[in-house]
């Protein structure tokens, strides 16, 4: 094999993609992917490429740094490309223990891992790579402006120049200052800092990216395009969070590990590249193409599942608006989005229909328990 790399995570929403990406693209790669399974993780997102001589599974916890370490030594691993986390705003806010440790020990373990390995080789760190996956998160909020008066949103320019259809006239950019304000934003940008202070103490090899909201198959149906497209089949509320103005910028999923590939291999030693579509939503925007979506390939007329809607209490801390800027990645590595939005929708929505199973699966047991609980008191 020509590369051996560990996938962290690679059994949860996007790190299946990015598995499943790798082991179809790279036959002479050996990839491992290493997930603890918790309730996000799930083989059944990679049964279509269990079989391949050039993909293993391996059931581990990243924070067990001894038995990571092992694995790089015995594997020699020479590639990590690291998306385990615990991923939800919600729980974070329920239970930021659980995110401090695997978001931030996790990775501490990770890098930890990889340095000791590559140290201890007479080449060191030639020819090796740690990429961390982060979020938009880490960078907090941006407001909703409104210039001259004209109603969002509206044509506004990002660095590269070009006009976008945008809620406000700032974006995050990879210069901007951390600002994070959930529990999962906070650890995700303690995980970003170690990480950074990995390769500035000990120089080794590292590249960050930090993505906006993605979508796409195999979301696990706490996140809301998922969770939403689920309940409108199911004639179940939506419950939106305050008034439903809330404004992110969604990127399918595809596309995300598309940019994760050409990073892993072209990236810069040390550099950090933003992803995003330059697609931003409201909220309330996006539910009713999803409602008007679902309504559509289920053959019911327009507008019948429209009284699901349900404004429920506000999220604490509810960031207002994500606005990705990835010039950089754009005009440096070539990158682009390769869906328009309502194709990547109108995909998405087709495929949890179509897999009513996989959903079945997911939501059994604990996690329905889980999500009636979080919603009873909404
Ligand atoms: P996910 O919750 O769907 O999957 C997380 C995976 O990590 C699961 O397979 C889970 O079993 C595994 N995991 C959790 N704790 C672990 C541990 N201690 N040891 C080993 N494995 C463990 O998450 P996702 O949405 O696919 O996000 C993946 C990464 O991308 C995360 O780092 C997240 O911060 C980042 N990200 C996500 C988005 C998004 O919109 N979902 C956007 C930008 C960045
Ligand atoms: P989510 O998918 O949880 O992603 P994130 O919080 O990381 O952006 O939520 C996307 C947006 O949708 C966010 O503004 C919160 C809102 N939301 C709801 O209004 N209702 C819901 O039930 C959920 C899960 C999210």
């Amino acid at each position: 094999m020509k590369r051996t790399i560990v996938i962290t995570g690679g059994a949860g929403f996007i790190g299946s993609h990015v598995v499943r990406l790798f082991v179809n693209k790279y036959p002479e790669y050996k990839i491992i992917n290493l997930d603890k399974l918790t309730y996000a993780g799930n083989l059944a997102n990679l049964k279509d490429i269990e079989g391949k001589p050039n993909y293993q599974f391996v059931k581990m916890d990243i924070c067990d740094f001894e038995s990571v370490l092992k694995l790089m030594q015995d594997e020699k691993v020479d590639g990590v490309i690291h998306l385990a986390a615990e991923s939800h705003v919600d729980r974070s806010i329920k239970d930021p223990f659980t995110f401090a440790k695997t978001n931030v020990m996790g990775t501490l373990s990770m890098l930890q891992a990889a340095k000791v390995y590559w140290e201890s080789l007479p080449e060191k760190y030639e020819g090796k790579r740690f990429y961390h996956i982060s979020t938009d998160e880490v960078y907090g909020a941006l407001e909703i402006t409104d210039p001259a008066g004209v109603e969002p949103p509206f044509s506004t320019k990002a660095s590269s120049g070009e006009h976008h259809l945008a809620y406000g006239t700032k974006f995050f950019t990879e210069d901007l200052k951390y600002q994070p304000h959930s529990p999962y934003s906070a650890a995700k940008a303690s995980s970003d800092h170690f990480v950074r202070a990995y390769h500035d103490t000990y120089g080794l090899p590292v590249v960050v990216t930090n993505c906006s909201n993605n979508y796409g198959p195999y979301q696990f149906p706490e996140k809301l395009i998922p969770l939403f497209i689920n309940n409108i089949r199911h004639e179940k509320p939506l419950p939106v969070y305050g008034k439903g103005e809330n404004v992110r910028d969604w990127l399918y999923v595809e596309d995300h590990a598309r940019a994760i590939d050409l990073i892993f291999h072209k990236g810069k030693v040390a550099e950090t590249y933003n992803i995003g579509g330059f697609n931003e939503w409201k909220n309330i925007d996006l539910i009713k193409v999803l409602i008007k979506t679902v309504d559509r390939l289920l053959g019911k007329p327009e507008g019948t599942s429209d009284h699901l809607i349900t404004y429920v209490t506000d999220r604490a801390g509810h960031d207002l608006r994500y606005a990705i800027d990835s010039t950089k990645l754009q005009k440096e590595l070539g990158w682009e989005p390769s869906l328009q939005f309502e194709e990547g929708i109108e995909k998405t929505v087709r495929w949890y229909l179509d897999n009513q199973a996989w959903m079945d699966n997911v939501t059994s047991g604990d996690y329905q328990k889980y999500y009636d609980d979080m919603y009873k008191n909404r």
